[in-house]
């Protein structure tokens, strides 16, 4: 029985960590498309084909929750996922929605008019194709008014962590946090919208200084998922747990036992 965590590389493997550890009892399949890593450089009708690919073979692999631990693959997929028809008893879940939810401090499902919220300035950092997509800014005004968002396209950061280059990573934060910053001297919360970021949280606090509230999404989808799933005890599907990748195995597997300090082993998808 597992619940499949799907990202385009690493990204997911924070939230894997902490919905596995949120939810000790549940076994997870996580899929990285590490071939066609990184998304956020693509087109929005590539990162849904690829994105649906991937889906359907973790459905193949027994999957029938598949979370998208991706925003990227969440902004330009998930709901025209939803709105084409899933098939039956299968169910796909985003990343956006609990981590707006918290922001906006509304409970699971809450769909009462948007309303005053605490934050009034708010800085996204994501890829090139989430911010290009504004499906932060679209949900986000379905439940808040008055929250004057400015998002910071990261070219490079995702492709620099991929290949276990953490000093040009963390350099291009800076850089990122630095423009941001021209346009938006003094964000009150900053938000992580791309799964890989975490990775290097401590460098966006740091950049951002310890007064901007920083914002990540692994918690959040993991307390979202462990609620869904008291109401939806049925979808632990069949499949066998593990970790799967379209990439080489080996180098995939070295890089997420640097990232999660355990041994990792994926195999071929
Ligand atoms: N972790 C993905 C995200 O959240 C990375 C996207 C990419 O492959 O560029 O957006």
């Amino acid at each position: 029985m597992a619940i499949g965590i799907f990202d385009s590389g690493l990204g997911g493997l924070t939230v894997f960590d902490a919905v596995q550890k949120r939810l000790p009892d549940v076994d997870f399949l996580y899929y990285a498309d590490s071939a066609n890593a990184p998304y956020g450089v693509r087109e929005s009708d590539d990162i849904y084909n690829l994105t649906v690919a991937a889906v359907e073979r973790m459905w193949a692999l027994g999957c029938d929750l598949v979370i998208l631990a991706c925003n990227t693959a969440s902004a330009a997929a998930l709901r025209r996922m939803q709105e084409g028809g899933l098939p039956p008893g299968k169910r796909v879940l985003g990343v956006f929605v609990p981590l707006i939810e918290a922001m906006t401090e509304r409970q699971w499902g809450d769909n009462s008019p948007p309303r005053e919220v605490a934050v009034q300035h708010v800085a996204l950092f994501a890829t090139p194709a989430t911010v290009a997509s504004r499906a932060f800014q679209r949900e986000l005004a379905f439940r808040a008014i008055g929250v004057d968002v400015e998002a910071q396209a990261c070219g490079g950061v995702v492709d620099a962590i991929e290949d276990g280059d953490m000093i040009l990573a963390e350099a291009l934060v800076r850089s990122h946090v630095d423009a941001l910053k021209r346009k938006m001297p003094r964000p009150e919360a900053a938000v992580l919208g791309c799964t890989h970021y975490p990775l290097l949280q401590s460098v966006f606090q740091k950049a951002l200084g310890e007064d901007v509230a920083v914002y990540s999404q692994a918690n959040l989808v993991a307390e979202s998922l462990a609620d869904y799933l008291t109401r939806h005890p049925d979808m632990l599907g069949s499949g066998a747990p593990g970790f799967v990748t379209t990439g080489k195995p080996t180098k995939v597997s070295d890089r997420a036992t640097q990232f999660l300090r355990r041994q990792i082993r994926f195999e071929a998808a």
